[in-house]
C-alpha cells in the first residue's frame, strides 16, 4: 500500500467552518489523506477561510504567501482556499497567487475529491459554484471513528436577511434547510460515535425549514424529533435571528428537556435608527419583549449576543442606546465588534465614524458587558449544575466540561471520565471559568 498522503487544514473563523473543515478532512480521506498538524510535511494545504473580519482577504494573500519556501521544497505540494474568502475572491486568487492549485467555495465541498484529482494531474481546479444540492450528503464518505462528547451538525446554510454590514449572503448564498431525516440520520451516527451534546449550525438557524415526513418542519420540530434519540443528552443552536424566533422555538425552550438553557441571540444594537440603517428588520423595543417571552418560558435561560459598534452614522445617543439595552438584558455572553467595512455591503458606502470613537465605545460596552458576565458566573456559585465533562484539566487529577449554562466547570479529585454528565455543586468563580465537587 502507497504511503498516505498528508494534508494540513487551517480553520478560521465559525463553528460552520470548523464543521466544514471536518467534512472536507474525511472526504480527502477517500483519497488516500490523513491529517497532520503542519504544513511543514504536507502534500495539501488547504485554508478554510472567514471574510467576516476586516481585511480577510488581505490576511489570506499573505499567509499564502508564507508557503513558497514548502511550495519550492516540495513541488507535489498542492495549496487550496475554501470557505468565504474562496467565495468571494474565486479566480482571483489564482491570479493574484500562482501558488494556488485549488479555489473551493463552500458549497462546492462534496466536489472535492474530483477536485484534489485535477490538482494530482497538473491543473488548476476552481469551483465557487451554488449547486442545488445536498453537499453533506455527497459528502458521507465518513470513517466510523470514534469522537469526543461535542459535536456541531450544519442543518441550515446561508442567509436571506442582507444586513447591510454582513457578507454572508453573499459569501453563503441564499439560506437553504437541509431535509430532517438526514440530519436526524447523522446525529444517530454521531451519538454511535461518542456524542453526546450537539449543537445545531446555520447562519440563520432558527429559520430552519427543512423537509419533514408532513412538510416542511420548524427548527423547534427537529428538536423535538432530535431529542428522542436515545443516548443524545444535549441539543444546542446557534445563530438566530430575533425575526425567526417562532412561538414553538420559545416554547421548546421550556419543555424541551434536552434543549439547553442557553440562547445566541443577536441584536447589533439598541437604537431603532441604527437598526433600521443595519437593515435589521426589528427594534430594540421588539427585541426586549422577545426576550421578555423567552425568559417567560425558561426563566434561568442564560442570554448571549453579538454588537456592533461604530456602525455608521452611530451618535452618542444610539450609542447609549445600545449600552441601555445591554443593561436591561444582562448577557452571559457577549460579542462585541467595531464596525469594519466589507466592500460590496451598502453600509460601505456610507459615513464612517470617528474611529477613536467607536474604540472608546467599545471598550465601554466590553466593560459592561464583562460586569454582567461576571454577575451571571458568580451567581453560579452555590447552585448545582450538570456538567458535560470534555478533558482533563491542566493541573492534574481535574476535568473541565460545560455546564447547561455553558460555563466551563473544572472538578478535581473525583473519578470522572471524558464524556460523563455529572451533576456538579459550584464552589467558586474564577476569571473565565467555574470550579466545583462533585455531588
Ligand atoms: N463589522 C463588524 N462586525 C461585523 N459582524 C458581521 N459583519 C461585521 C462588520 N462588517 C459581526 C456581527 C455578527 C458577527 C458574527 O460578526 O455582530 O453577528
Ligand atoms: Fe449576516 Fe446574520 Fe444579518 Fe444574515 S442575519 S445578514 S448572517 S448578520
Amino acid at each position: 500500500m502507497s504511503e498516505p498522503k498528508k494534508l494540513f487544514i487551517k480553520t478560521y473563523g465559525c463553528q460552520m467552518n470548523v464543521y466544514d473543515s471536518e467534512r472536507m478532512s474525511e472526504a480527502l480521506g477517500g483519497q488516500g489523506y490523513v491529517e497532520t498538524k503542519t504544513p511543514d510535511d504536507a502534500d495539501m494545504i488547504l485554508l478554510n477561510t472567514c471574510h467576516i473580519r476586516e481585511k480577510a482577504a488581505e490576511k489570506v494573500y499573505s499567509e499564502l504567501g508564507r508557503f513558497k519556501g514548502l511550495k519550492a521544497e516540495n513541488p507535489d505540494l498542492k495549496i487550496g482556499v475554501a470557505g468565504c474568502v474562496a467565495q468571494a475572491e474565486g479566480e482571483e486568487i489564482m491570479r493574484r497567487q500562482p501558488l494556488v492549485d485549488l479555489v473551493v467555495g463552500p458549497q462546492s465541498y462534496h466536489r472535492l475529491p474530483e477536485m484534489e484529482a485535477k490538482t494530482r494531474a497538473g491543473e488548476k481546479a476552481l469551483d465557487t459554484d451554488f449547486p442545488e444540492e445536498d453537499k453533506f450528503e455527497k459528502l458521507k464518505n465518513r470513517p466510523k471513528a470514534k469522537r469526543g462528547p461535542t459535536a456541531f451538525l450544519t442543518v441550515q446554510e446561508g442567509c436571506d436577511k442582507f444586513c447591510a454590514f454582513c457578507v454572508v449572503p453573499y459569501t453563503r448564498g441564499a439560506e437553504v434547510s437541509r431535509p430532517a431525516d438526514r440530519i436526524i440520520r447523522e446525529a444517530h451516527d454521531l451519538v454511535e460515535r461518542g456524542v453526546r451534546e450537539i449543537t445545531l449550525l446555520g447562519q440563520n438557524v432558527n429559520a430552519y425549514h427543512g423537509a419533514g415526513p408532513n412538510g416542511d418542519m420548524t427548527l423547534a420540530g427537529l428538536i423535538w424529533e432530535l431529542n428522542k434519540v436515545d443516548g443524545l443528552e444535549r441539543i444546542r443552536f446557534t445563530t438566530s435571528h430575533p425575526n425567526d424566533m417562532a412561538d414553538d422555538l420559545i416554547e421548546a425552550h421550556g419543555t424541551c428537556d434536552k434543549l439547553m438553557p442557553y440562547l445566541h441571540l443577536p441584536v447589533q444594537s439598541g437604537s431603532d435608527r441604527i437598526l433600521k440603517r443595519m437593515n435589521r428588520s426589528h427594534t430594540a423595543e421588539s427585541y426586549l419583549r422577545l426576550i421578555e417571552r423567552i425568559r417567560a418560558a425558561r426563566p434561568d435561560i442564560v442570554m448571549s449576543g453579538d454588537f456592533i459598534v461604530g456602525f455608521p452614522e452611530e451618535t452618542d445617543e444610539d450609542f447609549q442606546a445600545t449600552m441601555d439595552l445591554v443593561e436591561e438584558v444582562k448577557y452571559g455572553y457577549a460579542y462585541s465588534f467595531k464596525y469594519s467595512t466589507r466592500p460590496g455591503t451598502p453600509a460601505a458606502e456610507r459615513a464612517q465614524v470617528d474611529p477613536a470613537a467607536a474604540d472608546e465605545r467599545l471598550q465601554r460596552l466590553q466593560a459592561l458587558i464583562t460586569r454582567h458576565q461576571r454577575e451571571i458566573q458568580d451567581g453560579m456559585v452555590g447552585r448545582t449544575v450538570r456538567v458535560l465533562f470534555e478533558k482533563p484539566g491542566r493541573q492534574p487529577g481535574q476535568m473541565v466540561g460545560k455546564s447547561e449554562y455553558l460555563h466551563s466547570v473544572h472538578v478535581r479529585g473525583a473519578e470522572i471520565a471524558t464524556g460523563d454528565l455529572k451533576k456538579i455543586r459550584i464552589t467558586e468563580s474564577g476569571a473565565n471559568s467555574l470550579a466545583g465537587e462533585l455531588l
